[in-house]
């Protein structure tokens, strides 16, 4: 991990001017935006920022992508298929355009950042205008600017990572909020192509982060979710001066905060501080999102995962002792090269014996540039196929199991939405531990905690009353 550095205060200025002055000129066209996001959390956090400059730029948010004169798709590519749905969907615009030729067509994020992917998007679709990678977010009012002049604009630099601060968001609801901590990633995780575009693990200040997370709260979020690749590594390089464990207790006490959640964790660096916090902070929730990947200590190696099963398991029991009421998802990969049918029993046997609230399973997909991607051994897609299905089986049983502990369960639920079913509203939101439970009520309640107990379990889900509002 190499220190961070920032972009300049004087540099972030002059892009807001030029946001201000394109406003004066975009508002009286009363234009409009559409942002689609795929991937994680990580881009969902990305399109806020951008959606927050073509606010500020004096663009509305469009109802649809047909209609809007900008549209942006933030790409993910950690799996592949990610290209050809975007070719299919930048294809599918042109027609769009050809009505309305003033529309803008731009495309970013982490697929951008791929060798050659920018030149190859340019030359094979004329109708795109912009494309950028995820280190030029703060340009963004410059690269507009150019582009309503006439210009094609692609700046997809990764070597430029510094971290901007206080950019414009414009976020989706009034109740939690992702925070990023860190961006990046060192792990090199055999079969992973995040650290190739989204670069080395840079570490954001403990102030700025807290003083984000403080202007949150006075603004009505009560839940945050710390965001990075590997939380737990956040200030491993001594940059920040404190490392994760201390992070959660330096911001834990922000006055009205209830519930600070983070992801991802990566096990090799969840150790006894950060359980520590975690099992004595009031606000922190009772959930670990720590992918395992494998079930087998011959795949974790490979995969250069850096723990074993048994290290794995370690920490489950041992955050169980000391938080009983504390639920794990998890991230699984199967078919990863040269895994046996034995080594795939293992993964099952260890989803047998934790007893995941969730897991989110995928099938190993190569990744061009990584290391896995050249190993012998690549497993045929029938058997990727039919290990996932058997894979999920058994999570989609031992959801049922974790579910069926929750009969009587009485806790505090943000709402987070509701369904509305004939007559009959139904509310939903989660526990702190992150269930999730559907209930009766009034739409009014949303944003707000509510008590609820549960009473039913079902398949996929639970079904609850409230006993108090
Ligand atoms: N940094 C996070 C996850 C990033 S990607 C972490 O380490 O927890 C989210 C998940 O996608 C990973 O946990 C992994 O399970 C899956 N994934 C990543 N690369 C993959 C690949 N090449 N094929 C299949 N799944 C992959
Ligand atoms: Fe990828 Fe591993 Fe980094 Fe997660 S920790 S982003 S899986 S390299
Ligand atoms: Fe995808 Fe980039 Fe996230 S590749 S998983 S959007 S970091």
């Amino acid at each position: 991990m190499k220190n961070s550095h920032f972009v300049s205060e004087t540099d972030l200025s002059r892009q807001r001017d030029i946001a201000l002055t394109l406003a004066k000129e975009i508002i009286p066209r009363k234009l409009t935006f559409f942002v689609e996001t795929f991937g994680c959390q990580m881009n969902v956090r990305d399109s806020e920022t951008i959606k927050g400059w073509l606010s500020m730029i004096g663009y509305t948010e469009a109802k649809n992508k047909e209609s809007a004169d900008f549209v942006l798709y933030n790409t993910c590519c950690v799996r592949d298929h990610a290209e050809k749905r975007l070719m299919g969907n930048i294809g599918a615009l042109k027609e769009r355009k050809d009505e309305n030729p003033g529309m803008i067509i731009a495309i970013c994020g982490c697929m951008m950042q791929q060798e050659g992917m920018a030149k190859k998007l340019l030359k094979r679709f004329p109708h795109v205008n912009l494309i950028f990678g995820t280190n030029a977010l703060h340009r963004f009012p410059e690269m507009l600017r150019e582009v309503l002049n006439g210009d094609r604009v692609a700046l997809t630099d990764r070597d430029n990572d510094a971290i901007a601060e206080g950019l414009p968001k414009l976020r989706d609801n009034q109740r939690n909020a992702f925070v990023n901590i860190m961006y990046g990633c060192d792990n090199y995780c055999s079969y992973c192509i995040v650290p190739y575009v989204r670069g080395h693990e840079r570490s954001r200040r403990p102030e700025d982060i807290r003083n984000e997370i403080v202007s949150l709260v006075e603004n009505g979020i009560t839940e945050i979710t710390l965001l990075g690749q590997n939380v737990n590594s956040y200030g491993n390089d001594g940059s920040t001066g404190i490392k994760f464990a201390e992070l959660l207790r330096y911001v834990s006490d922000a006055p009205g905060l209830k519930r600070i959640r983070f992801m991802s964790s990566h096990p090799k660096d969840l150790n006894d501080d950060v359980m520590q916090a975690i099992a004595s902070l009031p606000n922190v929730c009772h959930h670990v999102h720590l992918p395992v990947q494998s079930g087998n200590n011959e795949v974790l190696r490979r995969m250069n995962r850096k723990y074993t099963r048994e290290h794995y398991l370690s920490i489950i029991t041992r955050l169980r002792e000391m938080v009983p009421d504390i639920e794990f998802t998890t991230d699984i990969i199967v078919g990863f090269p040269g895994e046996t049918e034995e080594a795939f029993q293992d993964t099952l046997s260890l989803v047998e014996e934790v007893g995941f609230a969730a897991a989110f399973t995928f099938a190993y997909s190569p990744r061009q540039g990584t290391v896995a991607a050249r190993m012998e051994d690549q497993i045929p897609e029938t058997v990727k196929k039919k290990r996932l299905q058997a894979l999920n089986a058994l999570q989609a049983r031992k959801t049922v199991e974790n579910n069926e502990k929750y009969i009587g369960h009485i806790g505090e639920v943000l709402v987070e939405g509701y369904d509305e079913r004939g007559e009959e509203t139904l509310l939903y939101g989660k526990y702190q531990n992150f269930k999730m439970v559907y209930f009766p009520g009034c739409k009014a309640l949303l944003n707000r905690y509510v008590t609820v107990k549960v009473t039913q379990s079902n398949k996929n889900s639970l079904l609850g009353e409230m006993i108090d509002a």
